[in-house]
């Protein structure tokens, strides 16, 4: 039988804080494969999620069907926002939201990853996280720094997770990303910049596949996920409307579960996808595939 197994392999998940997005759905579907697991929090996210967890609010979402339960072997605070704590504004540093969590940035995790599995001690990256602080504002209302914003924690720490755990993988490690079609066609509301930061997400996935494939012997992919009521979608304010939408006009017309993006993140880092690098891999019930909408059937009176 041609599974997908992912015995012996550590994933690390960049982009959980609850039960409710892709970040989980794939780490779960990982585990499932047999993957063990660790996750970097947003800090302000950090506490509420250890609380969901000690208090058992996420125990049935974390039952793997194959028996037992999803484990992280840790959750280490990760702002994708900053490289080094060099980069950290004294008043991020000094806000009770950050405080004692130790080095947060990009190097952080590095550091940790190093420390508590050694070189090569990780197989699979996957960055599941975003941020466009102006996201409910047109592209053409936007401004310089809610741009940059958005460019910088939703693309630029792609790249940054590639140069800095790349040299900690064994041969074979893979990078998946979370990209939307934002990014590639004009979808009304999706605003502050944040379709610009999936495009470079997606440009940056192709050159990234190259250089790290030369560099590191490593694979690098991108989802392009169809839309789905996570915490971050949500807050774009007209969730319900794209699913629904979706719904109606793709090829497989039903609603997109995050398993199934799990399913295709678990397959992508798996050997079985050893030949796949530098693609934008669609999740979406084929949505990405239509030039017109659906009409409804004209009404026969
Ligand atoms: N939900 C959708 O409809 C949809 C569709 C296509 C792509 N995506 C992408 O999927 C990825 C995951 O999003 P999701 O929808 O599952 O929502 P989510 O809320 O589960 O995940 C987003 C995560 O990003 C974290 N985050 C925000 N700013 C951060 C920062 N500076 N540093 C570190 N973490 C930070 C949040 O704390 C959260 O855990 C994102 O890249 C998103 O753009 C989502």
């Amino acid at each position: 039988m041609l599974a997908i197994d992912l015995t012996g392999k550590r994933a690390f998940v960049a982009g959980v804080a609850d039960d409710g997005g892709f970040g989980f759905a794939i780490a779960k579907a990982m585990a499932e494969a047999g993957a063990t697991i660790v996750v970097g929090t947003w800090p302000p996210a950090l506490g509420i999620f250890q609380k969901l967890l000690e208090r058992g609010k996420m125990d049935a979402s974390m039952q793997l069907a194959r028996g037992g339960r999803l484990e992280f072997e840790h959750i280490y605070p990760l702002d994708a926002a900053y490289d080094t704590m060099d980069d950290v504004p004294p008043e991020v540093r000094e806000s009770k939201r950050y405080l004692g969590q130790g080095d947060f940035s990009i190097a952080g995790v590095r550091d940790r990853l190093r420390t508590d599995f050694g070189v090569p001690g990780i197989d699979i990256v996957v960055h599941s996280l975003a941020n466009g602080p102006e996201v409910k504002k047109p592209l053409v209302d936007t401004s310089r720094r809610g741009y940059l914003d958005a460019i910088s924690v939703s693309a630029y720490s792609n790249i940054s997770l590639v140069r800095e755990l790349a040299p900690l993988m064994r041969p074979g490690g893979s990078f998946v990303s979370l990209t939307y079609m934002a990014g590639e066609r004009v979808i009304p509301g999706y605003g502050g910049g944040m379709s610009s930061a999936k495009a470079a997400l997606e440009a940056d996935t192709r050159t990234l596949a190259f250089e790290a494939g030369r560099r590191w012997g490593v694979r690098v992919n991108t989802i392009s996920a169809g839309p789905y009521a996570s915490r971050a979608a949500s807050a774009i304010g007209f969730i319900d409307t794209m699913i629904r939408y979706c719904e109606e006009n793709a090829p497989i017309p039903r609603r997109l579960e995050a398993e199934e993006v799990g399913h295709t993140a678990a397959f992508l880092a798996s050997p079985l996808a050893s030949a796949i690098t530098g693609s934008v891999v669609y999740v979406d019930n084929g949505y990405h595939a239509m030039g017109m909408a659906v009409l409804p059937e004209p009404q026969v009176s």
